[in-house]
């Protein structure tokens, strides 16, 4: 309940839709920006938040009454999924889908829309990037979400379980998750802070708005209710490359000064770049991304500085 889960349940309690929200509220960051994040939702009647563990609760009672499932819980992060971090990765990416997947099958085969992420292709020699290719992620994360991807995949196959799961590409816009390089360089820009950059810059990245993803998320639904999710894989992305030193030039220009930039060498597991073919998204779920680079990191400025998501700590 979190970045992209917070704008996902604002947009299903504006669809008419109640839902109820799972959360055990890891350290990855302040707990005080998942609440403020959440806070519309919160203040309406038909939301309701279960603080719990995927992995402990008993989800038997949950699911009884529910008619789908997104299942956005989950580690993020590329970079920090090495070493015995890896062990969270497992539990929170790996198991916690199996677990949920068992839940749902038990509770009469309720549908399951994953969030999946790019970092499942690893660095391709071929662009845009289909669901037809073979993956190889080059970060322990990758690997994690890939991996829960195919469990998604074979419990639909195996016990016909009704799974899409959705391969997200860096998804930014308001209430992007702080430890996000536009998050991390917006806020910086605006109090004349350095920037970390990692690697040259000329890395590039398939950016998507939230709202797009959104829409991604409420198709995928549509299509699970309606009875024809087969335990695909498709790519939710922008749809358009852009560097990451196209990305700092625009953050300057938005904040009317220069940036004090500090590179560091590009960090393991970070992948060179991505860029995603939607096709198979545009014919199965409608998709088509609305909001380009300039006009959703112009939002995501204004927003941040209209300060709708202070924290409480001051983050
Ligand atoms: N943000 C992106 O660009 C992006 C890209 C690709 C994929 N994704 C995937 O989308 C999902 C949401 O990403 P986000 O950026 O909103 O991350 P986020 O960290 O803001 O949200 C994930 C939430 O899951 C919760 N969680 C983790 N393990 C849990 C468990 N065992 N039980 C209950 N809750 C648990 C965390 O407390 C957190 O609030 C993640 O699965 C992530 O891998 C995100």
């Amino acid at each position: 309940m979190a970045t992209n889960d917070a704008h996902l349940c604002d947009r299903l309690l504006a669809d008419g839709w109640r839902v109820t929200g799972l959360d055990c509220f890891t350290d990855y960051y302040a707990r005080s920006i998942k609440e403020a994040h959440l806070a519309a939702a919160l203040a309406q009647p038909a939301f309701s938040l279960v603080e719990a563990d995927l992995l402990a609760v008993d989800l038997a009672p949950l699911l009884a009454d529910v008619q789908l499932v997104y299942h956005l819980a989950g580690q993020p992060g590329v970079r920090g999924s090495w070493g015995r971090q890896f062990e969270v990765y497992t539990r929170n990416n790996i198991l916690a889908t199996q677990r949920l997947l068992e839940a749902a099958l038990a509770a009469g085969s309720k549908p399951i829309v994953y969030a999946s992420s790019s970092s499942a292709y690893g660095n391709l020699p071929v662009m845009p990037l289909q669901e037809t290719m073979a993956p190889a992620p080059v970060s322990p994360y990758g690997v994690t979400k890939l991996a829960a991807e195919h469990l998604c995949r074979l419990y639909t196959d195996v016990y016909g379980l009704p799974t899409l799961s959705l391969r997200l590409f860096t998804v930014y816009g308001p209430r992007q998750r702080p430890d996000m390089g536009f998050q991390r360089f917006l806020a910086a820009a605006a109090a004349g802070q350095e920037i970390t950059l990692y690697g040259d810059g000329a890395q590039t990245r398939d950016f998507t708005y939230v709202s797009d993803v959104v829409a991604g998320f409420v198709s995928a639904g549509d299509l699970c209710l309606a009875g024809r999710a087969a335990g695909q894989t498709l790519n939710i992305a922008g749809g358009v490359r852009a560097s990451v030193n196209e990305v700092l030039a625009e953050v300057a220009r938005l904040a009317g000064r220069p940036l004090r930039l500090r590179a560091l060498p590009a960090q393991p597991g970070d992948v060179r770049d991505t860029w995603a073919d939607t096709a198979l998204a545009q014919r199965l779920l409608g998709f088509r991304p609305a909001v380009g680079l300039a006009e959703g990191l112009a939002r995501q400025w204004a927003d941040m500085n209209e300060g709708r998501w202070k924290m409480k700590d001051g983050r």
